[in-house]
C-alpha cells in the first residue's frame, strides 16, 4: 500500500503548535492581505487563509483594491509597512496584468514579507540563509520531512519553474543535496525526465498530465496542481492509476494546499516574533 501524504493531518499539527505558541507568548500577530482584480480563486484562497488565521489567533485584515492602479496597491503596502501593529503583509497573486508584480514585491519590507517573494528573502534562500521561505515550497519540504522522505542524493524532478513554486523549491532541494531537474512548458519530452524521478513534483495546471506510465516504480509524487474539472477539484496527476505504482503520493485536495496555508501561519508567527526580538534566525 502506498503512503498517502496527508496535508490536512500535518496542517492540523502545525496549527496546534502555532496556536499554542501564540497563547503562551501573549503575542497577537497581525497579517495584512492585499488583493486586486476579480479572481474567483483568489477570493476562495483568501477565505481559507482568513479562517486558518482565526483558528490559531492571528488577526487577518484584507484590503481589496478592486480595479485600482498599481500606485494604490503600493500606497496600501506603504501604509502596512509603516503600521507598527502589522507583522506580515501578503499580496495575493495573480494580480491584474497592468500591475508590475516585481515592483509590488520589492516594496514589501523584508521583515514583513511572509510570502518570501521580496528579492532579499529570495536571495537569502539562494545563499542558504533563508528567513521567509515562499509558502508552497516550504509546505512541500515540510510534507516530505513529516513522512521522513529523504531528499539527499535523490533525483528530484519539478514540473514548474515559477517564482512561486519551482524556482525557490529547486534551491531548497539543492540546499539539501538533492539532484534537481526543473521542467517547464518548453521542455522537450517531459516523460524522459519524469520516468527517472525518485521524487516527482508536479505543478503544471494540466489535469491528467501525469499517468502511470510517466512515473517510476516506488517514486514519491507530490501534486501541486489545482484544477476545476466538472465542478470537482483535481490535481495534475491521475491519482487512481498512479497510486498503484508509487511509494507515496499527495492527494488533491488535501495534500499541498493545506501545507501552503500552514506555512503562511508559521511565517506570520515568525515575523511577529522577530519584530519583537523573540526569535533569532
Ligand atoms: N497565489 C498562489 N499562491 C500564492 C501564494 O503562496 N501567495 C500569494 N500571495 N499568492 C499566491
Amino acid at each position: 500500500m502506498e503512503i498517502l501524504l496527508d496535508g490536512k493531518k500535518i496542517r492540523d499539527r502545525i496549527e496546534s503548535k502555532v496556536k499554542k505558541r501564540i497563547e503562551e507568548s501573549g503575542i497577537k500577530p497581525k497579517l495584512l492581505a492585499i488583493s486586486a482584480g476579480k479572481n474567483e480563486a483568489n477570493r476562495v484562497y483568501l477565505k481559507v487563509k482568513r479562517e486558518a488565521c482565526r483558528r490559531v489567533g492571528i488577526e487577518f485584515i484584507h484590503i481589496d483594491c478592486g480595479d485600482a492602479e498599481e500606485r494604490d496597491i503600493l500606497d496600501e503596502i506603504t501604509r502596512g509597512a509603516r503600521d507598527d501593529s502589522v507583522d506580515g503583509i501578503l499580496v495575493q497573486l495573480p494580480l491584474p496584468n497592468n500591475i508590475d508584480v516585481s515592483k509590488i514585491m520589492e516594496s514589501i519590507p523584508a521583515e514583513k514579507d511572509v510570502d518570501g517573494f521580496n528579492p532579499e528573502n529570495f536571495g537569502r534562500v539562494m545563499v542558504g540563509k533563508p528567513v521567509f521561505i515562499p509558502c508552497t515550497p516550504k509546505g512541500i519540504m515540510t510534507l516530505l520531512d513529516s513522512y521522513n522522505i529523504e531528499v539527499r542524493g535523490k533525483d528530484v524532478v519539478i514540473i514548474n519553474h515559477s517564482p512561486l513554486i519551482g524556482k525557490p523549491l529547486s534551491l531548497l532541494l539543492l540546499l539539501r543535496d538533492a539532484t534537481v531537474t526543473v521542467c517547464h512548458i518548453m521542455t522537450k519530452d517531459i516523460e524522459r525526465y519524469t520516468k527517472m524521478a525518485d521524487i516527482l513534483i508536479v505543478g503544471a495546471g494540466k489535469p491528467g498530465l501525469i499517468g502511470e506510465k510517466m512515473v517510476k516504480e516506488g517514486a514519491t509524487v507530490i501534486d501541486v496542481g489545482i484544477n476545476r474539472v466538472g465542478g470537482k477539484i483535481v490535481g495534475d496527476v491521475l491519482f487512481d492509476e498512479v497510486r498503484e505504482k508509487v511509494y507515496a503520493i499527495s492527494p488533491v485536495p488535501g495534500g499541498v494546499g493545506p501545507m501552503t496555508v500552514a506555512s503562511l501561519l508559521e511565517n506570520t508567527l515568525k515575523a511577529a516574533e522577530r519584530r519583537r526580538c523573540l526569535k533569532k534566525g
